[in-house]
């Protein structure tokens, strides 16, 4: 009767904490509810972990064990999350995601190890578990370390790469088959077994990330996202833990369509990312590299860059990766209040990837309280720009690159960008002529109604906002 009680219980809580997960994932797409998604999700979670405790048979667990290990991922999430830079989330979102894969690689062979009477299905979910999860744990340390600069960036390409991927995939089925045939028989040939699929695994992660270019890693990262919560969802079947199955499968759903989404926006194919080893050979190509004789621009002062803004009836400001680098945002709002009370019409226009991460400059210009009404996606704001006076263009590179639209041998041909360059006048605020992301150079910066501004993002806007003030 009490262990009806407590199964009524568990159900009950892990229902509420799917709801919680699923109302904080939706409340997550506007910044101005963002935050409360994310405590909505954090409270989901906190109550499918209470639950778990009370789950049948969990007396007869090792309680220390448990609070040790709560403690330490507890801290070990909690104190580099505090200290994480805006511009280093993506390789903490990497490091996290590839906890995540081996938590449910090694949860899976641990259930194959002590069970002995496994239903076909699960014994499926287990395998598959292991295998995505051990993929997804090296593929996120290999993106970790490339963006941490730990390795090379670059892709790292040798002789038969993609046969020797092949050939290792391969060798994985095989022997997954070979599980799954021979676990009821003879159980202890089919946990060695698993044991090999899941290192093979392990070294599959390591070559499919090793090839492809730091450039592409955002991507690839959401990719390993998606596959870790199946990998996740799989261990949620094996453990029989439904708020595993809803998490598992909002992290997997939600990834693989901001996998897509960032492939888009920057016009490359899911396969193109994986196999194309973007970033190696790319600053040689497209008109727009360096032909060796240097292109005018011109430079400009703050106090002569302050004119045309302190007098225009339109701005648009374009934030890009720079002015997270520089932690320029609160001067940047500063700047455009100054402006606003001027009776300057200012609004941001946002590339959807513009910065290292999805939503990037959202959460950037959120945390100096710029207003969401203020901030336009490229669609609502591309036809705006023809009658902008001036177009002022803060550590932005490649989402402004016209080659996007006209070179068709750029790297970055068919990205959709922003139409700054429609703008009467345009100024460009960077330390030096440097290309982005892309490594590639932009037309923009030659372009004769283009000014340059040069220094460090929050420098300059502390200069032009003292040059507005007199002008
Ligand atoms: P980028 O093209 O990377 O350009 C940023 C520019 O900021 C650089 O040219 C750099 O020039 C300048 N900069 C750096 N530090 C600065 C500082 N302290 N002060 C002033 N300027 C500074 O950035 P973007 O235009 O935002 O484009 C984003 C790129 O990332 C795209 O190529 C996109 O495809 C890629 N990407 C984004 C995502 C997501 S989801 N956002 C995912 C994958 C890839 P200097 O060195 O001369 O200062």
């Amino acid at each position: 009767m009490i262990d009806n009680w407590r199964d009524a219980f568990v159900d009950l809580a892990y229902f509420a904490a799917s709801v919680l997960f699923i109302v904080g994932l939706k409340r997550l797409s506007s910044p101005a509810s963002a935050r409360q998604g994310n405590q909505l999700a954090m409270v989901g979670m906190l109550v499918a972990v209470v639950a778990t405790l009370f789950t049948r048979g969990f007396e007869n667990s090792n309680y220390i064990l448990i609070i040790v290990g709560i403690a330490l991922g507890g801290a070990l999430g909690y104190l580099p999350a505090r200290r994480v830079k805006m511009t280093a989330m993506p390789q903490m979102v990497a490091i996290f995601n590839g906890m995540g894969g081996a938590t449910a690689a090694l949860v899976s062979i641990a259930e194959f190890s002590h069970k002995t009477d496994i239903p076909g299905g699960e014994a499926v979910s287990i395998v598959l578990g292991t295998i995505i999860g051990a993929v997804s744990f090296t593929g996120s340390a290999i993106a970790f370390l490339k963006l941490q600069e730990l390795m090379s960036g670059r892709p790292i390409v040798y002789p038969n790469q993609k046969p020797i991927n092949a050939a290792l995939f391969g060798g994985i089925a095989v022997l997954s088959l070979l599980t799954l045939v021979l676990y009821d028989g003879n159980l202890t040939l089919a946990r060695v077994l698993l044991t090999l699929v899941f290192v093979a695994s392990l070294v599959l992660g390591a070559l499919v990330v090793v090839p492809i270019g730091g450039a592409d890693m955002p991507v690839v990262i959401a990719l390993l996202n998606s596959a870790t919560g199946l990998a996740a969802a799989l261990t949620g079947f094996v453990l029989n833990n439904q708020a595993l199955v809803v998490a598992g499968a909002l992290v997997g759903a939600s990834g693989t369509l901001l996998t897509l989404l960032m492939a888009r926006a920057m016009n490359r194919k899911v396969t193109n990312v994986l196999f194309g080893a973007f970033g190696g050979g790319a600053i040689a190509s497209g008109a727009a590299a360096s032909t060796g004789e240097a292109k005018p621009i011109r430079e400009i002062s703050a106090e002569d860059a302050a004119v045309p803004l302190a007098y225009a009836q339109r701005v648009v400001i374009v934030p890009g990766y720079g002015l997270a680098v520089a932690q320029a945002q609160h001067g940047v709002r500063e700047l455009a209040d100054m402006l606003q009370e001027r009776g300057v019409d200012v609004r941001y226009a946002i590339h959807p990837v513009a910065g290292r991460m999805p939503g990037h400059m959202n959460v950037l210009l959120a945390e100096a309280n710029v207003p969401y009404d203020d901030l336009y996606e490229m669609d609502d704001i591309n036809d705006d720009f023809a009658k902008t006076d001036v177009a002022l263009v803060i550590g932005a590179n490649d989402v402004t690159n016209p080659a996007a639209r006209a070179d068709t041998s750029s790297p970055i041909y068919g990205m959709p960008i922003l139409n700054v360059d429609h703008a009467s006048q345009i100024i460009v605020l960077k330390r030096s002529m440097k290309s982005g992301f892309a490594g590639i150079e932009n037309e923009l910066f030659h372009d004769p109604k283009t000014t340059m501004l040069f220094g460090d993002a929050k420098e300059t806007i502390n200069r032009l906002i003292g040059a507005v003030k007199a002008a």
